[in-house]
């Protein structure tokens, strides 16, 4: 068998090694280094190519294809969602991405993203935090302990400078997991019996839980003046976590208005409802947090450029270390127009 040229390989980053480069950096380095990638790219959030995810439903679940391209390289993320997955022994999210080189067309990296898609997740939910919390918040309530929980609890503490959180779940077991894998970090841990007991004294509420229904985590009455809301698990159509009434109080932040008004909280309001886009708050063109009494919601859904994002950063982090694997993944005959005779010279 002949040995793949170079021009064949494309560095693969398996889950392991996605785990080693982790550890390697350290986790909350690598979520504020994460959310500074993202940030650098919203801040040139016009150039980029933007489309509302593609998504194929069934009755159990959603499979995606998020791509985006800067005109310099071309990203895409594969992603599902299946909360009945866990009940298997599965995730409810899995994921992989390629990144590209647009002038030849070829990829230059694929990888793993179930990890990293908790990762940059974690880090965009932050990223925002950081422009609409109120400054002083010290404390987020939790709610939701599954897969993404521990990396939201992390990410809020390395950027944010939240020093509590309070978790709660309808699984008192999902609290305990989050609540031991969290006992040696900074945090302070408070495991929680019900909402309301969560929500007690936290300035920061993070929803991130996963049921393929128009949900109810939080009722108007929970809400007070003052808090910023981080809304993670409705993320689909058919699939929200807030009372319609907490909207209309609310500011209400998006990452990119065409998919979060099909995906987000806000496909429970009317298409015209104001919202705010992001990436205007980060370069400035738009107002954040008003005033101290503002409810703030950052209505998350998980935009193409934030997966672009963590691509290029694991693209950039790999150069130089043993944590990825070449893979013969381009067929490259030795006269590009000669693909069949290189498939026949293989017979052996
Ligand atoms: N916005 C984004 O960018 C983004 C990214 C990744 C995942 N998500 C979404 O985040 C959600 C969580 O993902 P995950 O991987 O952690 O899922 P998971 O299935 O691992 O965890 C979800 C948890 O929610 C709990 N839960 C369900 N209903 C609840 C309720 N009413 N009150 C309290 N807890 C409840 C479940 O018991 C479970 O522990 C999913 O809906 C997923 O689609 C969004």
């Amino acid at each position: 068998m002949t040995q793949p040229s170079h021009k064949a390989l494309v560095p693969f980053v398996s889950v392991d090694n996605m785990m080693r480069l982790i550890h390697h950096i350290g986790i909350e380095p690598m979520l504020r280094e994460l959310a500074g990638y993202i940030e650098e790219d919203f801040k040139r959030w016009e150039l980029f190519d933007k489309t509302p995810r593609v998504a194929s439903h069934s009755d159990v679940g959603v499979i995606e294809l998020m791509p985006t391209s800067d005109g310099e390289a071309y990203g895409f993320k594969y992603v599902n969602g299946h909360p009945k997955n866990t009940r298997e022994g599965l995730q409810t999210v899995t994921a992989f991405g390629l990144l590209a080189d647009v002038h030849t067309g070829y990829p230059v990296l694929l990888t793993e993203m179930t990890i990293l898609t908790a990762m940059r997740t974690a880090a965009m939910s932050a990223l925002a935090a950081r422009y609409l919390a109120p400054r002083d918040a010290r404390v987020m309530a939790m709610i939701g302990n599954g897969a993404q929980s521990e990396f939201q609890c992390l990410a809020f503490h390395a950027l944010c400078g939240v020093e509590t959180v309070r978790l709660y779940d309808t699984d008192p077991a999902a609290t305990a997991k989050t609540a031991r894998n969290l006992a040696k970090t900074a945090l302070s841990v408070v495991p929680c019996t019900s909402p309301e007991e969560a929500i007690e004294g936290a300035q920061i509420i993070t929803t991130c839980t996963a049921d393929k229904q128009y949900a109810t985590i939080l009722t108007d009455n929970m809400v007070g003046s003052g808090v910023h809301i981080n809304a993670i698990g409705g993320d689909c159509p058919g699939k929200t976590e807030l009372a319609p009434a907490i909207l209309k109080r609310s500011d209400i932040f998006v990452e990119y208005p065409e998919q979060t008004r099909i995906e987000g909280e806000i496909q429970q309001m009317p298409a015209d409802h104001p919202v705010t886009e992001l990436w205007q708050v980060i370069t400035g063109q738009a107002k954040g947090r008003r005033d101290a009494r503002a409810i703030t919601l950052f209505d998350s859904v998980g935009f193409a450029i934030e997966d672009f994002s963590a691509l290029r950063y694991i693209r950039d982090r790999i150069k130089g270390t043993d944590m990825f694997e070449p893979l013969d993944m381009l067929a490259d005959p030795d006269d590009p127009r000669d693909l069949f005779g290189m498939v026949q010279r293989a017979k052996v």
